[in-house]
């Protein structure tokens, strides 16, 4: 089959293409609002853009009843500061739990039952259970195309200014990412997790 996403001509019952470009990584991303409130939620339009200085990118979409921007990206922009959290298998259910669309300033971290630990350069707390997490720094915001009035899509960058790593997950001086099980979302209700690694040489 082809479709043309604009002409939304897929004939399928559900749009496919969430189900096509995966799995997608969940940045599950902690922030303060302007007085210090803390938030927490994941996004899977969700990835690292560089490495050095190491880059990540999240995308984050405004549906028709939200009249204003999601509370992480107006944080970030308001504070200049966020944690992208690992989410594992371990934490499915907190993750998915701090999904919930909750009034602003209310807490995911209490609403989804999970405890914080301060981080080293930023404001914003990392989630306690998560084996890794990335202290950002804002670096801009971009809006995207959008093709439904009303609605409107951004794409949230940062750069990565500090990195913790559970020790538990450092075998033979290299992460083995197999230790902590990361999550991640496939299309429709689906996840997967990373449970099997297979190494290759880049050709010469
Ligand atoms: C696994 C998962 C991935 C998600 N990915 C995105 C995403 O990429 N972009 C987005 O706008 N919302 C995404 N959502 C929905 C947001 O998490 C949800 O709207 C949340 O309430 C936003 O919280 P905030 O307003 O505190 O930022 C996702 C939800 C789940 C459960």
């Amino acid at each position: 089959m082809f479709y043309q996403p604009q002409l939304r001509d897929h004939g399928l019952r559900h749009d496919p293409f969430k189900a096509l470009v995966v799995p997608r990584p969940i940045g599950w991303i902690s922030s303060l609002d302007a007085a210090g409130r803390p938030n927490l939620a994941p996004y899977s339009f969700f990835n690292a853009m560089a490495a050095d200085p190491p880059v990540v990118v999240f995308g984050t979409s405004l549906r028709p009843r939200e009249t204003a921007r999601k509370d992480s990206q107006a944080n970030i922009e308001a504070t200049g500061e966020f944690v992208v959290n690992l989410a594992t298998e371990a934490l499915k259910d907190p993750m998915n739990a701090s999904a919930a669309s909750l009034p602003a300033g209310s807490d995911e971290f209490v609403h989804a039952k999970l405890a914080t630990v301060p981080s080293r350069l930023v404001k914003p707390p990392r989630v306690a259970a998560s084996p890794v997490a990335l202290e950002c720094r804002h670096l801009q915001t971009v809006e995207l195309p959008c093709d439904n009035p009303g609605r409107a899509n951004y794409a949230v960058f940062g750069q990565v200014i500090g990195i913790h790593i559970d020790d538990g997950l450092i075998v033979d001086g290299k992460v083995d990412i197999l230790r902590c099980r990361p999550l991640a979302r496939l299309g429709y209700m689906d996840y997967t997790v990373v449970d099997s690694v297979f190494a290759m040489d880049r050709p010469a």
